[in-house]
């Protein structure tokens, strides 16, 4: 059974060649970097400094013949077929993952968003980053969430969830989730959290990737964080925005410019088009930026290429909560 080491921490463990390396750190309780678990945001994308895997399908962009060419690997697609040794520094570094009940302190439906906010029990301790997700265990099934709020207040956090027509959580938490409901979750989970930067950053998210990016924000707001914001948020339509008065407040206190975006509307106060166009449209080049990406998986794909193939954005410094985009 290859042997898994992963420096500079000297953790090890064993893994056999059917399973997915990352799937077995996480079953060691690692905090192994990851989002999508599915080859495609990059999340995951470690340095190998020794042994052999195999790799199941993952987006060409993701892992490119020139990051391989530098020992690069992803983790959610790696078979070891040897020993393996990776450099993945900070696996130490995490909150630890629980199982936890909670209780729902509130459901308000804003249009298509409800804005749902779970009471936790203080005692068990609950951590996170600003940018990790959670899984809503809900009849057998796992459903992922960001959190929306900042980890200044851990004891309650808030999930933004789209309603879809027909979609069983969906029609649950429109028709039946109410207050003091209780809810069954696994988190923290994710590596897309916010960074120590002191450079400027972007945070460009469509619909409910508003939600990480409104906790990555509120951190900031709580920190007093002078560093330079850029936000951009994406909807169809002018009703689709959601917490609106987040965005005034944020405004008065950071050193943030919104650009809201609208698909399919126009308005003379809202950008008309998508959010990458409007990107486009502002920056020549966004060396030196931090970049964060939430939200619609080909927004982020897209996303990705304008910044780091034209706009020169160092590829180590996008950051993206893809959760379950299809692998090309
Ligand atoms: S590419 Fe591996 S977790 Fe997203």
């Amino acid at each position: 059974m290859p042997k898994i080491t992963i420096n500079p921490d000297k953790i090890e463990f064993n893994v056999t060649t059917d399973e997915i390396v990352l799937n077995a750190g996480l079953a060691q309780k690692l905090n192994l970097p990851h989002a999508c678990k599915n080859g495609v945001c990059g999340a995951c994308k470690s340095k190998l400094i020794a042994g052999e895997v195999t790799l199941e399908a993952y987006n060409q962009r993701t892992l490119t013949p020139d990051d391989i060419k530098q020992g690069y690997t992803l983790l959610c697609k790696a078979h070891a077929q040897t020993d393996l040794v990776f450099d993945i520094p900070n696996v130490l570094d995490g909150f630890p993952v629980k199982i936890m009940a909670s209780k729902v302190l509130s459901v308000n439906k804003i249009h298509n968003t409800a804005v749902i906010t779970l009471k936790l029990p203080v005692a068990l301790g609950f951590g996170f980053h600003a940018g990790q997700y959670i899984e809503i265990m809900f009849k057998g099934k796992a459903r992922s969430y960001s959190i929306a709020s900042s980890p200044v207040t851990p004891d309650e956090i808030e999930l933004h969830t789209k309603y879809h027509k027909g979609g069983e959580f969906s029609e649950y938490v429109w028709n039946e989730l109410q207050d003091d409901a209780l809810v069954r979750f696994k988190g923290p989970l994710g590596a897309f959290k916010l960074q120590k930067s002191e450079q400027p950053m972007l945070l460009v998210c469509t619909g409910t990737g508003f939600a990480p990016v409104k906790s990555i924000i509120e951190s900031l707001y709580l920190n007093n964080d002078k560093r330079e914001i850029h936000l951009y948020w994406g909807n169809r339509e002018i009703k689709d925005f959601y917490l609106m008065d987040f965005l005034d407040k944020w405004r008065h206190k950071l050193n943030i410019k919104i650009t809201l975006c609208l698909s399919q509307e126009k308005h003379e106060k809202y950008f008309a088009g998508y959010v990458t166009e409007a990107l486009k449209n502002d920056f020549d080049k966004l060396k030196n930026y931090d970049m964060y990406a939430c939200g619609n998986p080909r927004m982020i794909e897209d996303a990705f290429e304008l910044a780091t193939e034209k706009l020169a954005l160092d590829k180590d410094r996008f950051f993206s909560d893809a959760f379950t985009p299809a692998v090309k």
